[in-house]
């Protein structure tokens, strides 16, 4: 998604601005820009593709101290030079750029056409430069609050005066950016990867807020210009984290950073002896959630499969109804809520749009709301009652991996937290925690074999269609294998609980079509080698992933992919790492990018 990056104070903006601009690539963009204050006036260069076409027209010496730039996810027009960002009104004095959405865009355009102005591009943001350009007499900060006044939507924008060379304006509503603070500069980013190689110490900005930022200064205040005092907080994450630090991509980073992500997530929450779990974030509403009717788990794709591994995990543990629902389903269908619900919104970035705003409508019919969320500070973070962090540091991968084992680990800590308040018996939680304990480990001891998952890239990489089965806990993992599979080597592969594949897509089955089946041990096994018997009868080619030391499955199973025994509700954190490794390996062998997948972005900031 779009991102934004801004520098004002001693040293050359340039440099900044494009290092900012590189490390908010991982987002997805189709285009970039940048708008350098020199001597009075603007110096706006913006293209149309890759970070790196922008730079060759660019003067990597220009000597402006302040700027702000952009990359820009296409939503009003397409990905070309012109509707890349930063904009401008028609003098070329002001300069925005933009994440998000004018709702009220068409009648702006209206109203300005009507005005005399000339449109240049396909773009809402063209109108708010417009816009403020009619309300400017000498002061950037009073234009930006008047104009911002007459849009809706949802925004997050820096902007910049030729006429007010070290100054810009910054504001936020409904979608993330922070204020970088270093000395005697300050820097605004859509995302703290931007900024971090120059400061850790950051300011949060709030929805419905606004920050004039000098080098030496940030005045901040709402829409309505009322004073806002913010702490400076300090940013947890380390240079290296955004860094490649020797792999070949992100993805494949972060999907063996996973024992030492994980160890983090676990990190003083838990406690094997006594059977306990600590969660800062939910001591306060303990007493509510014990007393739920029902929760609600949502989220989108990755994030939302996590939550169908929670929901198998509140029912089994707490014994309290739980439903998991698609964020972008439950925001529009009228769902019921009563003061007995709790909904639970599962997010790696906190920024997702739709989850966001399910959240938003869960809140408004009185529901407790929770957030299970990666990046601190992020809307989701600050628009829930309370929560729990995954602390896994950032994911900079498009194709999440560490954030959905830590999601399923932090769901499992919720549901072990609750269920001892419930039903489950001391010893009971001393058995699941002392398992949960050992998960770092058993990623670990599964990552010493990845070579075992290439081999079956390698294999079946050509094949266009692949089928993914599971069970019970390892249905949802079913779902998350084949989501990784196409959205980074574009191969079409469905999940399915495995009992369905008789419903319909065993017709799908022919001769030698790679299906994976997760046939790990416990209360679905039999029921699983049955399903796998039907798939071979028909031709199939089953790949699947079992629990060490089972040899029966080698006989059944073209290849088998072997991962440490854990009790099944746990499952799905060890079974889902050959699954993220095969679809790693198949998109490197079909020559995709993997950390950019096509059409992708990081973060889904819009509808
Ligand atoms: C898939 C993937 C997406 C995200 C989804 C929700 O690998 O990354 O399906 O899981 O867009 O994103 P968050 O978790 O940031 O809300």
């Amino acid at each position: 998604m779009c991102g934004i990056i801004g520098y004002v104070g001693q040293r050359p903006a340039l440099p900044i601005l494009i290092e900012g601009l590189r490390r908010l690539e991982y987002r997805g963009y189709d285009s970039a820009g940048v708008a350098l204050m020199e001597r009075g006036k603007l110096q706006i260069s913006k293209s149309a593709g890759r970070i790196s076409v922008l730079e060759q027209m660019l003067d990597m010496q220009a000597k402006p101290k302040a700027g702000i730039g952009h990359t820009r996810w296409a939503t009003h027009g397409a990905p070309t030079d012109v509707n890349a960002h930063p904009h401008t009104d028609a003098s070329g004095r002001i300069a925005v750029v933009h994440n998000g959405q004018i709702e009220n865009d068409r009648a702006l355009r209206t109203y300005l056409e009507r005005q005399g102005v000339e449109f240049r591009s396909d773009t809402d943001t063209e109108a708010l430069a417009h816009l403020i350009s009619r309300f400017y007499q000498g002061n950037l900060e009073q234009a930006v609050r008047q104009a911002l006044h007459e849009i809706s939507g949802a925004y997050a924008i820096a902007v910049v005066c030729s006429d007010e060379p070290d100054v810009i304006v910054a504001a936020r509503n409904g979608g993330p950016l922070l204020i970088g603070v270093g000395k005697g500069e300050h820097l605004v980013a859509s995302d703290p990867a931007a900024i971090l190689s120059h400061t850790t110490q950051v300011v949060y900005m709030s929805d419905g807020e606004m920050a004039r930022i000098t080098p030496d200064h940030v005045h901040m205040t709402t829409l309505d210009a009322i004073p806002v005092t913010r702490e400076i907080e300090e940013i947890e994450w380390g240079l290296e984290q955004i860094e490649l630090d020797g792999y070949d991509h992100f993805m494949l980073k972060e999907i063996h950073e996973q024992p030492e992500a994980l160890q983090d997530c676990l990190r003083g929450r838990i406690e094997a002896r006594s059977g306990s779990i600590h969660l800062g974030g939910l001591v306060d509403c303990t007493r509510e959630l014990t007393r739920a009717r029902r929760f609600i788990l949502t989220g989108c794709g990755t994030a939302w499969h996590a939550a169908l591994v929670g929901e198998y995990l509140f029912e089994e543990l707490i014994r309290t109804p739980t439903e998991t629902e698609y964020a972008s389903e439950f925001r529009y269908r009228n769902p019921v809520i009563d003061d007995g619900t709790v909904v639970i919104a599962v997010s790696q970035s906190g920024e997702t749009a739709d989850t966001l705003a399910a959240l938003v409508e869960a809140k408004q019919r009185g529901a407790l709301t929770l957030g299970v969320v990666n990046v601190v500070g992020s809307s989701i973070a600050r628009e829930t009652d309370s929560g729990v962090y995954l602390h896994v540091g950032p994911e900079i991968g498009v194709a999440s991996t560490k954030a959905f084992t830590a999601q399923v680990a932090v769901l499992a800590m919720m549901a072990c937290y609750l269920g001892r308040r419930k039903h489950l018996s001391p010893a009971a939680a001393s058995q699941f925690i002392t398992a949960l304990e050992q998960i770092p480990k058993q990623i670990a001891e599964i990552l010493e074999r990845a070579g075992d998952a290439k081999v079956v890239a390698e294999r079946y990489a050509g094949f266009e269609n692949w089928l993914y089965l599971g069970r019970g806990y390892n249905y949802p993992v079913a779902l998350e294998g084949a989501l990784k599979l196409k959205e980074i080597s574009y191969i079409h592969a469905e999940g399915l609980p495995a009992a369905e594949m008789k419903h319909g897509p065993i017709a799908l089955i022919h001769e030698g079509m790679p299906v994976v089946v997760i046939a790990t041990s416990g209360s679905q096994y039999d029921r699983i080698t049955n399903n796998i018997a039907q798939v071979r009868a028909r031709g199939g080619s089953i790949i699947a992933i079992a629990t060490e030391g089972d040899r029966q499955i080698a006989k059944m199973a073209e290849h088998v992919l072997y991962v440490p025994d854990t009790p099944e509700p746990l499952q799905p954190l060890l079974t889902v790492i050959p699954l993220q490794l095969i679809a790693y390996h198949a998109a490197v062998l079909r020559g995709c990018n993997v950390d950019k997948p096509r059409n992708l972005a990081k973060s889904v900031t819009v509808e």
